[in-house]
């Protein structure tokens, strides 16, 4: 009581400072960024502690999202924070659209600006922004053109075949076993992949314990002790890993894709000649774009254009294709396999499928016919619906966004988010979304999908 009186008499009451404080702090903070500018929000202290559940790694960040997303039911967008920064989810398909297409020049990066000096993956397509993604992606695309596409097919093939021969040795002559789906899918993935981009056979279906390549590629996007704590010291300041030299990598990373891509600019035109991988097309374009510059003057590029197909591009061009294609392929065909292990009838649906093209041409499916298997495509679109392999899009606003209709502006680095995941789980979009259904994708139904969800 003592106390109390005591403390009441100081002529400037400390309590009243605090709490005085406090409030200015919330006012003027970022805390209470989306309150001010009243936007619907999820409230600063719920963000803060979903952020760090998410660094500890009892929460992952789609499951955040997702938390997020439903926290905002009723609204088409609203405000969140990471950590204590703002953010913005969008969740109705219509403004997605809106936003991201009509708005492109507003929201055309998906990451900061990386430093590609401090990081030699850094010049991957995902994170580049702006006039160098689109430098860079205009040269690249031609590496995903239909031909280009048509001539790995065989390389695919071949994968295919190994793992037809795998089963067979797995399963012996009684033609079943308990197999491992998510790490047979994963050597799997991590056979074609290693062939397609980069052109080493990495025989992880055959020897998973001595392919050196699988740890270093699952480390790139994989989520680690590391990289959570990089990301949210990215939430205080994009740069703060950079300058403190915390890196969410192991640099093991860097130099095993840099030994690759290295290797890759030394090989000669003959030994180049039989290989069809990324890495070589992308060594022949860097060449290309060599020709080009010295010959300008006579048609070639303009002597003031910065090369694109630099080291450091390829193997951050070629870094994105070995890990985007282990994870997201792996991810899929496990989820894909575990549903149609519970539901006989899908699957004797696209073994009927598979048989029946077999016998119209009279020979193995080729590249063409895959196109033509609709039912086991409207199957692959389900598994991409139920388990979208990222379960999030994201955003980083490069430019003030103007929210139409309202005066409210959303701020140059603000990031943006859209729940991929929830709206494929919301049965207003998906009814019964739960529910496992290819014939959601069958010609007659497919209309029915909301536009921009497909
Ligand atoms: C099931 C398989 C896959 C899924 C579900 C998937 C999903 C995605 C998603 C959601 C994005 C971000 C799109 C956006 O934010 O606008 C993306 C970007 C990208 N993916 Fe994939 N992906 C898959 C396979 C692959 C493969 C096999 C490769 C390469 C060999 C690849 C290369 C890329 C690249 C380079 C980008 C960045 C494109 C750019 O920004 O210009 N992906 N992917």
């Amino acid at each position: 009581m003592d106390l109390l009186t005591d403390s009441f008499s100081f002529p400037i009451n400390p309590f009243l400072v605090l709490i005085g404080a406090t409030l200015l702090a919330f006012y003027y903070m970022p805390l209470n960024y989306w309150a001010r500018r009243g936007i619907p929000h999820v409230s600063a202290l719920r963000c803060i502690y979903q952020t760090l559940a998410v660094t500890l790694r009892t929460k992952s960040f789609h499951e955040m999202l997702h938390e997020q997303h439903k926290a905002l039911e009723g609204h088409p967008y609203g405000g969140a924070y990471l950590l204590f920064r703002p953010t913005v989810i969008l969740r109705d398909p219509e403004l997605v659209k809106e936003w991201l297409v009509k708005g492109f020049a507003h929201f055309h990066d998906h990451v900061p600006k990386p430093d590609e000096k401090s990081s030699k993956l850094a010049g991957n397509l995902f994170a580049l922004g702006g006039d160098r993604w689109r430098a860079v992606r205009t040269k690249v695309s031609p590496a995903f053109s239909p031909a280009t596409v048509r001539f790995m097919h065989r390389t695919l093939e071949g994968c295919a075949l190994e793992l037809s021969s795998h089963l067979q040795r797995v399963c012996g002559a009684k033609s079943e076993a308990e197999i491992d789906m998510k790490s047979m899918a994963k050597n799997c993935a991590m056979d074609i992949i290693g062939a397609c981009a980069v052109g080493v056979n990495c025989n992880a279906l055959g020897d998973p314990e001595h392919c050196e390549m699988k740890p270093i590629v699952e480390e790139i996007f994989g989520i680690t002790w590391r990289s959570s704590v990089a990301n949210l010291l990215t939430y205080i300041h994009p740069r703060l890993p950079a300058w403190i030299r915390f890196p969410r990598r192991t640099p093991e990373v860097e130099q095993f894709v840099a030994a690759l891509t290295r290797r890759g600019l030394q090989m000669s035109a003959e030994e180049r000649a039989g290989r069809r991988d990324f890495l070589k097309i992308l060594v022949e374009s860097r060449e290309a774009e060599k020709l080009a510059a010295e010959n300008c003057g006579a048609g070639g590029a303009s002597e003031d254009e910065d090369p694109v197909f630099t080291e450091n591009i390829i193997a951050g061009v070629v870094g994105l294709f070995l890990s985007a294609g282990l994870e997201n392929v792996a991810v899929t065909v496990t989820f894909c396999m575990f549903e149609i292990a519970h539901q006989p009838d899908i699957q004797e649906k696209m073994f009927d499928e598979i048989q029946a093209m077999k016998q119209e041409t009279g020979r193995e499916i080729n590249y063409d016919d895959l196109k033509k298997l609709e039912y086991i495509e409207q199957v692959v679109n389900e598994t991409l619906r139920k388990y979208p392999a990222d379960g999030y899009m994201r955003r980083i606003c490069t430019k003030p966004f103007k929210i139409p209709s309202t005066s409210v502006v959303v701020e140059e680095n603000t990031k943006l988010f859209i729940s991929t995941y929830s709206i494929h789980h919301d049965s207003k979009y998906f009814p019964e979304p739960e529910k496992f259904d290819p014939e959601r994708f069958s010609e007659q139904n497919i209309d029915k999908i909301v536009r921009g969800l497909i």
